[in-house]
């Protein structure tokens, strides 16, 4: 029935002719946005923008800035910055000099001022800087015409504008109106460039064109990654016959896969890797953005690279001369359009996978350490109707011994949407629910939406309407517009006032009925509005500062999840680690937030398309990921949604969710043999727990994200550049979904030479670098674990897992083709932050190597303590039944029962009994 009236809303509100068509009418293609259509057609030969070298100055030590001219436009002057930042990486900076209005410049981002390095610099002749910073980095900035090249060790990595693409459209005014511009105004005056309608809205542009497109090209790359959100391939697609991709936060209802068009969030931070290097380009802006790719072969006899010399670093660096006899090399041109704001770019020059993670983390930080349970297993549907209800599904957890971390409520447990409220008459005790769930070791998780239902009875709008707290029309009136509640308003979160002030609404006082076991999904925050253009806020709509909507667009999502996590940071004294799931996200948002991919369907297709989308997530600093486990919308088959189950046991957010007018989807559902699959799912991700929170970690300190493309762990194997159909987790596990229906073989490609994988099922061994048919049954998805890493686990069962922190630990040690093997362990209480202010925490390293298995201490200040021992060891890949094994820990001494299978040289050595907190040595003879 809401589905029913949502749709007919959208059918009134937007005069939509049929919804098959739905999503595509509904939204901009470039041609119709006009400064796509501008900014994609520019492609003079030469460009008119050169860099006045007499201009240089020095402003500190790797800062140094320049005069940058339009040549056809003299009298347009701008500002050109180049930062040398710490851990290899560049920053320029574009800015118009004294501009008519004011350029946005992003706030709320970066983790703070970026710290600067030393550059060596000179002048190379009268055209051309040479500077070199980090450890491996060099940039050459050409004068006429202005061009900026990047190296790392010296090989030519990315150009930018060497297509002539730069094209910065300065603030200015109308020509015939007053102080208008002289010279050359024809093309001032192009259809949308004053005021723009899409369907019935109207967009009254008052500032005028301002947009900057750039091309950036990746030398000797044929992939590049990232710009989330798109339901598209990892390995970005040519634009060549489709649209750009496009960056603009937007609730698309019932989303197609495979095409370019916006989704829910936005992060401009592109990647490319290759065999030599890894490097990244982000620019840090926030307004609506479109991005072409193409891949192209350069062909190094023009006259840039016979002038520049720069053939011999190329033809360096593919060490052979072969590949360069027609004189081309792959290059990926992409060219980046922004409506507003100004060029803030920040280079990576890698040159490895992790060295990108920690160089993008420096800039925009991590995903700090979630609460245990948050990465445990989470069950929603809009909606638990009332308390009986989730305490049915409570219980059908318990009966049917599935276990089950998390219950959501969805809009339908508020009073009429109204966030921060509840439908008494449902949920009359809000608390004693939580509490009863506490019981079992379960949280809850509520929804707060940012539209805010006007309704004068309603606290949270009385109290935003009384302090003039919602953003504003450009007239100056509270912007007004329609979401689920009806008539709504929506929070300038902008205004720090206001950010405070939502941020209290989450205290015990203020929200009535949460307690210290309620937490937050934050959603609709692009932010949807039923009947704005593109079912979002109009561009014109003015925040705080003065900043039109259309500066600032891709942020809005991003500061309600930030305030949310601070309400809760707070309510708990600093004490505890919040939980936030977002819709709607930007780059930074991985600081505050959990990610989902939003409404999805029960489709294989959109089973398949969660690991590209979750990879683009990933390898673009947002780690904490995951797609609604079964599809939003529609009933998946329950093939499906056990496949469902199957691979998101493997992905970071695991979380059940369905539409409400699907078919009830609980695990128990759909026979006792897919119960029992759907548990045995659930229970391997319970299992792998240990090791999740360890990546998870790993996270915070590095910006390594625990799911990843295949290519960071092996960098040097082409044959990953382009893999979605596997993933891994962390450095161990290699994952492969199964995505088709009654499967029973499959291809897998197994990375890394000299590798070997174990099945985690069978422990059969497989050789890297080769294609191995797999046969498959219902039972798993094939998952390995890769020789040369040592994987905790936990295995006793529970009912959620927080019951298990103190829980002892099995190590399964998969043996390299040397014997050898190494990992790690981090254990804490599992929600506060006592592991950062207290010591409070284990980090333990274990390696295999001449037949000892060892385990240190990797940071001898943690000191929490536990009673959790090593209850096993299973070794995987060791050669013979070995005569003895002796366990010494401290100056006890002992010798531990163990059995041995030939057939899968897979040894299990039984209750070796030392503590995990105690350094110990397991020696084999
Ligand atoms: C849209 C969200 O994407 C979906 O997950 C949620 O169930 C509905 N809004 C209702 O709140």
């Amino acid at each position: 029935m809401i589905k029913f009236l949502y749709l007919i809303s959208f059918i009134l509100i937007l005069n939509i002719p049929s919804i098959e068509n739905v999503d595509r009418q509904n939204f901009k293609t470039c041609d119709q946005s006009s400064f796509c259509r501008r900014q994609r057609k520019y492609k003079p030969d030469t460009t008119p923008y050169e860099v006045d070298l007499n201009s240089m100055k020095t402003i500190d030590k790797g800062h140094l800035q320049f005069i940058l001219l339009n040549t056809l436009k003299s009298n347009i002057k701008f500002q050109l910055d180049l930062y040398t930042l710490e851990h290899n990486s560049l920053r320029v900076k574009i800015n118009e000099i004294n501009p008519l209005r004011k350029r946005y410049e992003v706030e709320y981002v970066l983790v703070g001022e970026p710290k600067l390095v030393d550059v060596t610099f000179k002048k190379t002749d009268n055209n051309q800087v040479e500077g070199r910073f980090g450890e491996t980095a060099k940039f050459l900035l050409n004068a006429k015409p202005f061009r900026l090249d990047l190296f790392t060790n010296d090989i030519f990595v990315i150009s930018v504008n060497s297509k002539n693409m730069f094209n910065f459209e300065h603030y200015r005014k109308k020509s015939g109106s007053d102080g208008a511009e002289t010279e050359n105004n024809t093309e001032d005056n192009e259809d949308g460039m004053w005021e723009e309608t899409f369907k019935s809205h109207h967009d009254s542009k008052p500032y005028g064109p301002s947009s900057i497109g750039v091309d950036i090209n990746f030398l000797n790359f044929e992939n590049v990654y990232g710009i989330p959100e798109h339901a598209d391939a990892f390995s970005l697609r040519s634009t060549h016959d489709t649209d750009p991709y496009r960056l603009y936060n937007l609730d698309i209802f019932e989303y197609d896969i495979k095409n370019p068009m916006a989704l829910y969030g936005a992060v401009p931070y592109m990647l490319a890797h290759n065999e030599h290097a890894t490097v990244g380009f982000f620019w840090l802006n926030a307004a609506e953005g479109w991005i072409d790719v193409l891949n192209d072969k350069l062909n190094t006899k023009n006259n840039w690279f016979s002038r520049q010399n720069i053939f011999s670093t190329i033809t360096n660096f593919f060490g052979t001369k072969s590949n360069n006899d027609n004189n081309e090399v792959p290059e990926v041109t992409t060219h980046w359009m922004f409506e507003t704001g100004i060029f803030d770019g920040f280079f990576f020059m890698g040159p490895t996978p992790n060295d990108i993670f920690k160089q993008y983390k420096a800039i925009t930080g991590s995903t700090p350490l979630p609460p245990l349970w948050a990465i445990a297993y989470h069950q929603c549907r809009w909606n638990y109707n009332d308390e009986d209800d989730v305490r049915s599904v409570n219980n059908g957890f318990e009966q049917h011994q599935i276990p089950l971390d998390v219950i959501w409520l969805d809009i339908e447990h508020t009073n009429g949407k109204r966030y921060f409220t509840w439908d008494t008459s449902k949920f009359s005790d809000p608390e004693k629910l939580q509490d009863d769930l506490a019981i079992y070791g379960r949280k809850m998780v509520t929804i707060t939406d940012p539209h805010i239902k006007k309704d004068d009875g309603y606290h949270i709008y009385a109290e935003a309407k009384s302090h003039g707290y919602f953003v504003k029309t450009k007239d100056g009136a509270d912007y007004e517009g329609w979401c689920w509640p009806g008539s709504s308003m929506w929070l300038d979160y902008f205004n720090p006032d206001i950010y405070k002030w939502y941020s209290q609404r989450y205290t015990y006082d203020n929200y009535k009925g949460s307690t210290p076991n309620l937490f937050i999904w934050n959603d609709m925050n692009e932010p949807s509005v039923f009947n704005g253009p593109e079912v979002t806020f109009p561009k014109d709509i003015v925040h705080y500062g003065d900043w039109e909507n259309r500066d600032v667009h891709n942020l809005y999502g991003m500061l309600q999840h930030m305030a949310s996590f601070k309400g809760l940071v707070e309510r708990s004294n600093g004490h505890i680690r919040p939980f936030i799931l977002t819709r709607s996200f930007f780059a930074g948002s991985q600081r505050t937030a959990a990610v989902w991919t939003g409404d999805n369907a029960a489709h294989w297709s959109h089973l398949k398309i969660a690991v590209p989308m979750l990879l683009s997530l990933s390898v673009t600093g947002i780690g904490f990921i995951g797609a609604d486990v079964g599809g939003f919308f529609n009933n998946p088959d329950p093939q499906l949604l056990v496949r469902w189950y199957q691979a998101a046991a493997f992905q970071p957010f695991y979380r059940e969710h369905a539409h409400i007018d699907t078919a009830r989807r609980e695990p128990w559902l759909f026979g006792d043999d897919n119960t029992r699959l759907i548990r045995q799912a659930i229970e391997q991700r319970y299992t792998y727990l240990p090791y999740w929170y360890t990546l998870f970690y790993k996270q915070e300190k590095q910006g390594i994200p625990p799911m990843l493309p295949l290519w960071v762990n092996f960098p040097h194997d082409k044959n990953t550049f382009k893999t979605e159909d596997l993933f891994m987790v962390g450095n161990g596990l290699l994952v492969y979904p199964v995505t088709e229906a009654d499967t029973n073989q499959v291809a897998i490609y197994f990375p890394g030479e000299n590798t070997v994988w174990y099945d985690i099922r069978t422990f059969t061994q497989h050789n890297g670098l080769q294609t191995a048919l797999i046969n498959v049954d219902m039972e798993s998805i094939p998952v390995y674990q890769r020789g040369g890493v040592i994987i905790p686990q936990r295995l006793r069962k529970r009912r959620a897992s927080m019951l298990a922190i103190h829980d002892p630990i099995t190590l399964v040690v998969a043996l390299d083709r040397n014997h050898e093997a190494e990992g790690e362990l981090y254990m804490d209480d599992g929600q506060s932050y006592d592991y950062r202010q207290k010591q409070q925490f284990i980090h333990r390293r274990f390696t295999f190597k001449n037949n000892e298995l060892q385990s240190i201490s990797l940071d001898s200040t943690g000191k929490f303590e536990t009673d959790a021992w090593i209850e096993r060891v299973v070794i995987l890949g060791y050669p013979k039944n070995p005569n003895r094994i002796i366990i010494n820990s401290g100056d006890k001494q002992a010798i531990p029962l163990h059995s041995y299978q030939e057939a899968t040289q897979t040894l299990v050595i039984r209750r070796p009994g030392p503590s995990v907190t105690a350094n110990w040595t397991l020696t084999l003879s």
